[in-house]
């Protein structure tokens, strides 16, 4: 059995819940994340913009994208990619999948974000 096997789906609401580039906050665990309806089909996604650290919740989805409210960034919902500045850092996604009409998310908690220098790539946080 594979790790990915192994995280539980947890229920998050009923299928049909939200309309179109609808978007809401779900707890699973103690964390919030957002459930996202774009172009139909339901995704699961951090709730935090990699910008500066802000909930993405009150973002307008268009596509398959979500914008944030606060400065405009955008990130492509199906795999978490930045797709406009000022964000260049993705966010976390998360497998969704609708059982006998309840929409269940495979919530894992994201790996911790690393510094990354658009001019060199990834790089982990120096230490002190
Ligand atoms: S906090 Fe999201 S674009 Fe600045």
């Amino acid at each position: 059995m594979s790790q990915e096997e192994e995280i539980p789906f947890t229920s998050v609401g009923e299928e049909g819940m939200l309309k179109l580039n609808e978007v809401a906050q779900v707890a699973i665990e103690d964390t919030q994340i957002l459930l996202v309806n774009a172009e139909g089909q339901y995704y699961a996604i951090q709730d935090l913009c990699t910008h500066d650290d802000a909930p993405l919740g009150q973002g307008r989805v268009v596509g398959c994208e979500i914008e944030c409210a606060r400065h405009g960034a955008k990130f492509d919902v199906t795999d978490g990619s930045a797709t406009a500045l000022p964000a260049f850092r993705p966010i976390a996604t998360f497998p969704v999948r609708i059982k006998d009409g309840v929409i269940e998310v495979q919530y894992k908690k994201p790996e911790p974000p690393k510094f990354e220098d658009p001019r060199i790539g990834f790089q982990p946080f120096p230490s002190a």
